[in-house]
């Protein structure tokens, strides 16, 4: 088995918010996701500009081999709550693995994170990450991994 590339994080940038468009607009994120619907350029432009400056997000963008990769949002409410998001060309190769483990790094109290029932794919990738099914809300479940 290769192993899978380095990916490094960084902070996202005004210069990522078309790639992460094109991720959240893949046909298997939005099945993924809690609202499916795709997203207007307009909209998430406006969005994304705001995202970078709000104190209760975290965006960051993993790279690998000079290549972007994906990304890990982070929402910092009462508890810390994950998602990610693997470039459509780049799944299936445990990058969301080092992704989510770089990220959850930079984060000291319990983290949650809500997937849909059939995901199984991100189920596994968030035990692998230490996390433990928790309970079942809104038809999503809810793995969480408890403070350091
Ligand atoms: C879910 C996602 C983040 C996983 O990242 P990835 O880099 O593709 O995942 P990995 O290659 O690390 O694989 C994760 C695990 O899922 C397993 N897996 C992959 N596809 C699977 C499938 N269809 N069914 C069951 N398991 C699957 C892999 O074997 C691996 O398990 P292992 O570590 O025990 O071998 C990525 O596929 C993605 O971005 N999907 C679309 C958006 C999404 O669903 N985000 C999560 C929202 S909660």
């Amino acid at each position: 088995m290769s192993a899978a590339p380095q990916v490094r994080l960084r902070k996202a940038a005004p210069g990522d918010a078309l790639d992460v468009l094109a991720w959240r607009n893949d046909p298997v994120t939005r099945a993924m996701s809690r609202v499916q619907d795709e997203v207007e350029p307009a909209t998430h432009l406006a969005w994304f500009r705001s995202a970078l400056d709000d104190p209760a997000l975290t965006l960051l963008i993993g790279e690998a081999e000079g290549e972007k990769v994906g990304m890990v949002r982070l929402d910092h409410g009462a508890v810390t709550e994950v998602s990610i998001n693997v470039s459509p060309a780049c799944r299936g190769r445990s990058l969301g693995y080092a992704l989510l483990s770089q990220a959850l790094a930079q984060v000291g109290g319990a983290v949650v994170a809500d997937i849909r029932t059939e995901n199984l794919a991100s189920q596994r990738l968030f035990e692998r990450a230490g996390f433990r099914f928790l309970e079942t809300r809104d038809g999503l479940r809810r793995f969480v991994r408890a403070a350091d």
